[in-house]
């Protein structure tokens, strides 16, 4: 499954880029942005949930759908995928993680330096003087099960803004920095595998191109077929949770 001369890459890699996407925590239980949309939450347009016009519009719904995803991902757990991934950091010289993933079970997996480029649930700020919000150790979450909740947005300690979720709404720049940083490493790297992302979501759908572009060995992990099987130097079919401890297995364990 795994071909032989992948290995032998991973075993030498000098810079190595991992992209991940929604799939990459399919296998925590977390719903991709437009499966939530399915369920309790099927009468709401992503853009009156994922907007500044939405969320001025409604901050309660707003605040209220963001809080039922951060209940869902309090309760999930990292997965094979993600420890792996974290795993891959000490045996590589380099390794650079991007991920469009606004949860944060990279980190508790033990990942460091994630570039979120889609922003994080767990990061909020304010609305009109953009300081940090921090959530309440207990944060009650009883009211986000499985009817549909409106929760008012907590206000600003300095200007008495609402606070707002801390993740890229549409039409929304990405994080410059993050991105930045990203663009970078996808040019410098020598191996970038791209890992649960359907890769229609631009601008951070171009990354793999700028890799395949340079003729870096670019490597896609997904069980289904992505515009991207067209262009990666190797297309490993298959669940990230399945696939990435193999890979490490074979790569990095002592017979
Ligand atoms: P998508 O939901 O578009 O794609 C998820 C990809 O994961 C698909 O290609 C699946 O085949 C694949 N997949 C499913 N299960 C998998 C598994 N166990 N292992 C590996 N792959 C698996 O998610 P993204 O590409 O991440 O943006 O979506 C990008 C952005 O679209 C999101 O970040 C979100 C949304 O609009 C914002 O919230 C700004």
């Amino acid at each position: 499954m795994i071909p032989d001369t992948l290995i032998e890459k991973l075993q030498n890699t000098q810079h190595l880029v991992i992209l991940t996407g929604a799939g990459v925590s399919a296998e925590s239980g977390i719903a991709t942005f437009r499966d939530t949309l399915t369920g309790l939450w099927e009468n709401y347009e992503a853009e009156s949930l994922a907007s500044e016009f939405g969320f001025l519009a409604d901050p309660a719904l707003v605040w209220g759908w963001y809080e039922w995803r951060r209940n869902r991902v309090l309760r999930a757990k990292p997965n094979p995928a993600h420890h792996t991934i974290a795993q891959l950091a000490k045996q590589v010289e380099k390794l650079t993680l991007i991920t469009q993933n606004v949860d944060d079970l990279h980190e508790r997996a033990g990942s460091c330096d994630v570039l979120h480029l889609h922003g994080s649930l767990h990061q909020p700020r304010c609305l009109i003087c953009e300081e940090p919000y921090s959530f309440p150790e207990m944060t009650s979450l009883e009211n986000t099960g499985d009817t549909e909740c409106r929760i008012e947005p907590p206000r600003c300690h300095l200007c008495d803004g609402p606070i707002r979720p801390g993740v890229v709404w549409f039409d929304e720049q990405l994080p410059a920095k993050a991105w930045q940083l990203a663009q970078e490493a996808c040019k410098n790297c020598d191996l970038m595998l791209v890992i649960g992302t359907s890769g229609v979501v631009w601008p951070v759908a171009q990354l793999p191109y700028l890799v395949a572009q340079k003729d870096i060995n670019l490597v896609q992990i997904n069980p289904d077929i992505t515009s991207l099987n067209a262009v990666a130097a190797y297309n490993i079919c298959g669940k990230a949770g399945e696939v990435l401890p193999l890979l490490y297995a074979a790569a990095f364990d002592k017979a």
